[in-house]
């Protein structure tokens, strides 16, 4: 056989024939919008380091959904803004039936909102300390202290904590809870809590493939929530990675085991490595989350005119669907919902 007879290029011939053999393809319901709400009425506040994401209140975010709804956009993702003076320690704003998304949960299901709602559960919202749970020091005496090796997120009391978060979002009309603050069981802990309290349905998105990224600087801005000494390395994943490849499938097993429906990888972009090899292993739908950082980076260099942004964020959502991403939580959700009429 010669290799004169291989001619690749005959099926990129005509756009139609492009059409019919491209694989991945892509749909409003791929992608998830992530939402920040805040107190206050009638805010739509910018977020400096994320051209078109806002901080809203719960009034202004109903409105936000309502829109993305129209667009064709069939899911979103929560997080609450927490004011200065409600911090604590402990995050204790997160068990209040009266905060942001709480508020934002209940606004959107009187509205009517045709939406899966999926609520972010974490306490760097809540915390003062901008850290994922309530602290602890590696010497008990020296919970208080600001070096960084002699304090950690208490695990297990975060856990504890987690199920009862969860419980209350269940209970203010979240269809979906994702664990993001990467404690240690706190699958079981949750899933256990929601049984218990007759909340079989409500299913877990888990963020159990997460890594320590410089890519969330601008997030945490929108979030207000960075952490106010320290870093997040010692309990956020190691992007080198402790057995290569091995600890995302290690970790993404666990949260299987425990009763997660559905498991993300996180960041995106530098992580297609990773999310093929977990979608390969697990026997649930993954996601993947195209963080702050990634969305700064698109919108910073077309900006400038640097790139053409639709087809840099067109090509990135084909990277990660070819990579096995389920669906996709992207800032673009609303963007890409038209784009891909
Ligand atoms: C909370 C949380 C973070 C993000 C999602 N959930 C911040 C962090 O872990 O520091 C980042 C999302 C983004 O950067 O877009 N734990």
């Amino acid at each position: 056989m010669s290799f004169e007879l291989h001619r690749p290029r005959r099926l990129r011939a005509h756009a139609q024939l492009r059409d019919m053999v491209a694989d991945t393809r892509l749909a409003a319901s791929d992608f998830t919008a992530p939402l920040f709400v805040r107190s206050g009425k009638g805010m739509k506040v910018p977020v400096k380091s994320m051209p078109g994401v806002f901080q809203f209140s719960v009034d202004t975010a109903v409105e936000e959904l309502k829109r993305l709804a129209r667009l064709g956009v069939s899911s979103y993702l929560l997080f609450g803004i927490t004011d200065a003076g409600k911090k604590d320690a402990v995050g204790s704003h997160a068990h209040s039936a009266e905060n942001e998304v709480c508020r934002t949960l209940k606004a959107a299901k009187d509205a009517g909102i045709p939406m899966l709602a999926i609520t972010d559960l974490c306490y760097c919202e809540y915390t003062d300390h901008g850290h994922c749970g309530p602290l602890v020091g590696t010497k008990k005496q020296e919970a208080g202290s600001k070096n960084q090796e002699e304090f950690t997120v208490d695990n297990d009391a975060t856990v504890a904590r987690l199920g009862e978060q969860a419980v209350l979002h269940a209970a203010c009309g979240a269809d979906v809870v994702a664990p993001s603050g990467m404690m240690d069981n706190m699958i079981a802990g949750i899933r256990g809590a929601l049984d218990e309290a007759g909340k079989r349905d409500t299913a877990i998105l888990s963020y159990a493939v997460k890594y320590a990224s410089s890519f969330y600087g601008p997030f945490r801005d929108a979030a207000e929530s960075p952490p106010q000494f320290g870093d997040r390395k010692s309990y956020q994943m190691d992007y080198r990675g402790a057995g290569g490849v091995k600890e995302a499938l290690r970790e993404a097993a666990i949260d299987v085991a425990q009763g997660a429906d559905m498991i993300m990888v996180k960041p995106g972009m530098a992580y297609l490595d990773i999310l093929r090899a977990v979608t390969d292993a697990v026997p649930v739908p993954t996601a993947v989350y195209q963080v702050s950082g990634e969305y700064a980076m698109i919108k910073a260099a077309a900006a400038n005119g640097w790139i053409d942004e639709k087809g840099v964020v067109m090509e990135t959502m084909h990277a990660f669907k070819r990579a096995g991403a389920g669906f996709v939580l992207t800032y673009y959700a609303g963007d890409l919902a038209g784009w891909v009429k």
